[in-house]
């Protein structure tokens, strides 16, 4: 069998998980790149009959899955939900997550948390045995944020956290502002140890809105990589 590249991995992964998705069901819709191949193929099998209700985690996604003429809802219509498939930027052997790579951290755990079941789905260059290589992002709100964030470098005292303003793509050096309408910082940490520790801290800081940190809330992962795919929990 030919190497799996990322992206071949992250498609097998999405395809995997839409085994778990029968007609009736109320799902949540990630965001990112793996999320996106679970929303194409899904729009395949709409398309071909499959009667499901879905909330969409970002504005990107809402878009992509209206393209494919997918039924969507808000979690106002709908504020209980099957299952969600999400993408992530790292886990670990406790479904532990870093989320927020692509900004949309807030809504998506909002969305997984209304949902019976979260399922990720990631290729597996994303696991690893001590999260935090991949920068943290916390959502913050625009008032105060140099206060922010040095609360922020003091809530993670210990931990070597560096953060920085996330920016738009692009030349012009603005900050990126979130479906929300608030910042992110990615903070630097390097390996975070105590993860539930720092999850406290930083929901501790009041310009903090939201974290990248998912505890607890994931309950499978589905990771796709040159040995085929594994399913952890
Ligand atoms: C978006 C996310 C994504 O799920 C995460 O960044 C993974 O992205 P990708 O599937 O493109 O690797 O949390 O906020």
């Amino acid at each position: 069998m030919p190497a799996l590249n990322p992206d071949d991995a992250k498609r097998l992964a999405a395809a995997t998980a839409l085994d778990l998705v029968s007609s009736g069901m109320r799902l949540g819709l990630g965001t990112g790149s793996t999320a996106a191949h679970f929303v194409s193929l899904l729009g395949e099998r709409v398309a071909a009959g499959l009667d499901v209700l879905c909330v969409p985690t970002s504005e990107r996604t809402r878009i992509q899955a209206e393209e494919l003429s997918i039924p969507l809802s808000t979690l106002d219509e709908t504020p209980e939900l099957d299952l969600t498939v999400d993408g992530a930027d790292e886990f670990d052997a406790n479904l532990r997550l870093i989320k927020g790579g692509g900004g949309a951290l807030l809504r998506e755990k909002i969305v997984a948390t209304a949902s019976r079941r979260m399922v990720v789905i990631t290729d597996s260059s994303k696991f690893v045995e001590t999260l935090g290589k991949f920068p943290l992002p916390v959502e913050v709100n625009l008032f105060g944020i140099e206060a922010t964030r040095r609360m922020i470098a003091r809530a993670a005292a210990g931990c070597g956290c560096s953060g920085e303003i996330r920016l738009r793509q692009g030349a012009d050096a603005e900050p990126y502002l979130t479906d929300n309408g608030h910042y992110l910082f990615d903070c630097r940490f390097g390996s975070i140890i105590d993860p539930n520790g720092l999850a406290l801290a930083l929901r501790a800081v009041p310009g903090v809105v939201e974290h990248g940190l998912f505890i607890g809330i994931a309950a499978a992962v589905i990771s796709a990589g040159p040995s085929g795919v594994d399913v952890f929990g």
